[in-house]
């Protein structure tokens, strides 16, 4: 069961041209591709007819050919030309799904069409300020998307999953405090003069047995986007009560889609504002950042083939907190979508 009403991440800008691409989301065949005026198209891939992949034919200016019995659809998803007669049966057509490109982004809309308002698609403007540069990538995740979301909502799991980039032994026993707001949720976390992560000094380039305070602060919006405001600072800077300007400051930046019940497609990003003519640090913030996630990715693909083996007790924890509230108001979402149906 997933959230159909909302704006997800279909594709990277750059995966999508004229070539054609299928991708399965939220448990449908999708294919994207770009018109001749560059524009994203999104259509249902699987024809009409025998329910043939349309990624696997042919593209014929903006049309699709199919590749077994040669349908060609236009891109709003009409079919346009039946070879084997002259009529083209009423009814022959594929969805043409909603598509916003924004943010370096490909978004689509699987919902009501009628509800598609570009203006609920998620911030991540970071991608595009000149203020910022970015390092991101895309992978694919062997579990449902809810395990990626609580991986990014309780981060006391950066000191054993992640001890060479991201986690220093401070974090577990890290204070946070959670605020909900109607979809939303702030968790914010501030470990103060701590020794930083391996990672953050790197990037901070602070003196060997220098202090930092470190901040991490989680923005959740439903479904499933996890934005986190991070950095450290020199320890006593002020950072804490609002001047950061002493420290590395980032925006790791996660948008994560379903694409079936048991996998998902992770597109995920490392925003800083400083070095920002050094592409070298675009590199790194990519590598380091995709290193840790492979780390994440490695773990919740084991705890679905638990799951998957049958329910067990479970133990709720106190850092629970924020992802219990975020799984609480998918399924608001999903209880609403379910009685207006
Ligand atoms: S399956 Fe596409 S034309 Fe027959
Ligand atoms: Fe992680």
């Amino acid at each position: 069961m997933f959230v159909r009403n909302a704006w997800y991440v279909a594709a990277w800008d750059h995966e999508i041209g004229r070539e054609m691409r299928r991708r399965i989301i939220l448990n449908e065949p999708v294919l994207l591709y770009r018109k001749g005026d560059g524009t994203a198209v999104a259509l249902e891939d699987r024809c009409c007819h025998r329910q043939a992949p349309l990624s696997m034919g042919k593209l014929v200016g903006d049309d699709v050919v199919c590749p077994y019995h040669g349908l060609q659809y236009a891109a709003n998803g009409q079919c346009v030309k039946v070879p084997s007669q002259d009529r083209v049966p009423p009814g022959a057509r594929v969805c043409a799904y909603p598509v916003v490109e924004r943010n370096h982004w490909i978004w689509i809309w699987l919902g009501d069409p009628a509800k598609a308002d570009p203006a609920l698609i998620e911030d991540f403007h970071w991608m595009d300020d000149p203020h910022w540069g970015f390092g991101g990538s895309y992978l694919h995740v062997e579990a449902n998307y809810q395990l990626l979301v609580e991986n990014l909502l309780d981060t006391t799991h950066l000191p054993f999953l992640h001890p060479t980039t991201l986690g220093t032994d401070a974090f577990a026993r890290s204070e946070f405090e959670v605020t909900i707001n109607s979809d939303r949720i702030e968790v914010a976390r501030w470990l103060m003069d701590k020794p930083p992560a391996p990672f953050h000094q790197q990037m901070g380039g602070f003196p060997d047995g220098m202090n930092v305070d470190r901040w991490q602060i989680a923005h959740f919006g439903a479904p499933s986007f996890v934005k986190l405001d991070v950095g450290s600072a020199p320890a006593g800077s002020g950072a804490r009560e609002g001047d950061r300007s002493k420290g590395v400051n980032m925006w790791n930046l996660n948008a994560i889609t379903p694409e079936t019940e048991k996998t998902a497609h992770y597109f995920y990003a490392q925003a800083y504002n400083f070095k920002l003519d050094q592409k070298w640090i675009s590199d790194l913030v990519r590598a380091q950042v995709t290193k840790a996630f492979l780390e994440d990715m490695g773990m919740i693909k084991e705890q679905q083939i638990n799951m998957d083996l049958g329910p067990s007790p479970v133990v709720a924890l106190g850092q629970d907190k924020a992802w219990m509230q975020m799984r609480q108001i998918v399924d608001r979402r999903l209880a609403a979508e379910a009685k207006a149906d």
